[in-house]
């Protein structure tokens, strides 16, 4: 992971640091809550290098000019249709290649926890409903102090979108999340990832293997790996192996990919 394309802060407006109470974490984790801002992500990386922030902190924008996804795609949210969170923490040692599946594990955990129980994960890291697309995961990462600053960004839909992708909202699966309310779910997921991070990062990779193994949306299915749009191999989908790679059983063998620049499609009848 590393940290790609961090523009200019555009818009800031409105700047104000809410110290919350502990929900699952023993410390409160600062929120910081913007009007309007390029991308979250970008902007907690920028204020590393300033060096002007106290590490855990949690940033919500309720708009994104220039939200960043995966593969330099990028994360289009109408105000108060989506939230943009992006959490960002210390670390000692550079976080590991699983870290995100990490992160997707919590954030479902976090979803059923408030009764959205039909969701799952597609590796590397989307939330999904079914074949709908629900939210989705950057982080990145960059040194900090001798170690690293991980940066989780996540942005979930809370009301239907206009997207050329399938998606789905938090309000098309009944739970309704007013405007106001999208900072107190903002700050909830931001402690609930910290407490489930150190623990993931204490126990190792086996405990999320299993877990993401329990969500993964595409286990044992038809599927093809793509690059830019290209097809380089179709399969079954074997599911996580080590160090959060992705195997398939292809018609000439196990093929195990690793995130960079791929992506998971399911083979439906072509
Ligand atoms: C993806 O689906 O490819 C990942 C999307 C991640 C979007 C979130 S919104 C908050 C944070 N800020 C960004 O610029 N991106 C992430």
């Amino acid at each position: 992971m590393t940290v790609v394309g961090v523009g200019p802060l555009l818009w800031l407006y409105n700047v104000s640091v809410v110290n919350v109470p502990p929900l699952m974490v023993t410390d409160p984790l600062p929120l910081i809550e913007l009007d309007q801002v390029d991308s979250t992500n970008s902007w907690l990386l920028s204020q590393s290098r300033l060096g002007q922030i106290e590490w855990p902190v949690a940033v919500i924008a309720r708009v994104q000019t220039g939200g960043r996804g995966r593969l330099g795609r990028k994360w289009v949210a109408r105000p108060d249709a989506s939230l943009c969170l992006s959490v960002g923490m210390q670390l000692k040692k550079v976080p590991p290649s699983w870290i995100s599946l990490a992160v997707g594990v919590s954030v479902i955990n976090w979803l059923i926890g408030r009764g959205v129980t039909q969701v799952g994960l597609k590796w590397p890291n989307d939330v999904m409903v079914g074949a709908l697309k629900l939210g989705g995961i950057l982080c990145e990462s960059s040194c900090l102090n001798g170690g690293s600053l991980l940066v989780v960004g996540l942005g979930l839909n809370v009301e239907p979108i206009d997207s050329e992708n399938p998606s789905v909202s938090l309000r098309d699966l009944g739970l309704q999340v007013g405007p106001d309310q999208i900072s107190e779910i903002g700050r909830s997921i931001g402690e609930c990832l910290l407490l489930d991070l150190n623990e993931a990062l204490t126990n190792g990779f086996a405990q999320v293997a299993t877990q993401f193994r329990t969500h993964d949306v595409f286990l044992g299915q038809q599927v093809k790996v793509v690059e830019q749009g290209q097809e380089l191999y179709r399969g079954k989908a074997v599911g996580i192996a080590e160090e959060g790679a992705y195997l398939i059983e292809t018609q000439k063998g196990l093929v195990s990919i690793q995130s960079g620049d791929l992506s998971l499609r399911q083979v439906r009848d072509e």
